[in-house]
């Protein structure tokens, strides 16, 4: 089986702040798109690892790392996965990963865990069930509380049958917030396996000096 990995970083990480976008700021003294990529190629099983974003800011993140040319990415993050997901089109892999190259992170359970489901399913997703009670509110006041029974916080890497996702995206008519959103259009199942509350996407500052001490202090398993 022939498995591709979409690493993306064409994010401006806007809520991140800051002078270089966040995928590239340093933690535990490598970028966190290094520790991305590293996590996604540690267990062998990638044929192929597709960056997305600029290609002058990238190549030198990744040098050493077997990697296919850097493709541009585009406004959001779904036209970043299309452009990507076309780049890999000439190589027919038979599954991809998409990937956020802001989770320097992943347990190594994950990938195997959505490989194995991706036999029974086109589509397999990490995600970890909501703990926090939920409200809906509006104007700064509860409108309702919402039952989080069955709720689940998705997560990347998402994984998919490559010409599912491919249609999918292809077919897409408006934006989605993740990859499974779009297959699940098509009336595609998407299976949940667990995730981890370690993986987590680097979105705001604290988030950065949080990681670094999972990472050094208590030394997360590779
Ligand atoms: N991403 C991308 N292309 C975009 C937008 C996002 O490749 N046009 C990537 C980001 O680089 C990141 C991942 O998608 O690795 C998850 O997106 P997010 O956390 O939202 O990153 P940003 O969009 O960069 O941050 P923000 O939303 O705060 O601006
Ligand atoms: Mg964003």
């Amino acid at each position: 089986m022939k498995i591709a990995a979409l690493l993306l970083a064409a994010g401006t990480g806007s809520r991140f702040g800051g002078p270089v976008p966040k995928q590239f700021a340093a933690l535990a003294g490598r970028p966190v798109l290094r520790h991305a990529a590293e996590a996604l190629l540690a267990g062998g099983q990638m044929t192929w690892l597709q960056p997305v974003g600029e290609a002058e800011s990238i190549a030198p993140v990744l040098a050493g790392l077997p990697h296919l040319p850097i493709v541009a990415g585009g406004a959001t993050r779904q036209a970043s996965v299309r452009a990507g997901l076309e780049a890999l089109a000439a190589h027919a892999p038979d599954v991809v990963l998409i990937h956020d190259g802001a989770r320097p992170y992943l347990p190594p359970g994950t990938i195997p865990a959505l490989l194995a489901a991706l036999e029974h399913h086109p589509g397999a997703i990490p995600a970890v069930p909501v703990a926090d009670t939920l409200k809906r509110g509006a104007d700064g006041v509860i409108a309702a509380t919402v039952p989080r029974e069955g709720l689940f916080r998705a997560q990347t890497p998402q994984a998919f049958r490559f010409p599912a996702i491919l249609a999918a995206h292809r077919a897409a008519t408006q934006d989605a917030t993740d990859d499974a959103a779009l297959l699940e259009a098509t009336g595609l199942s998407v299976a949940l396996v667990e995730g981890s509350e370690r993986n987590i996407k680097i979105t705001r500052p604290e988030d950065l000096p949080r990681m670094e001490h999972d990472m050094t202090a208590r030394m997360l398993p590779r």
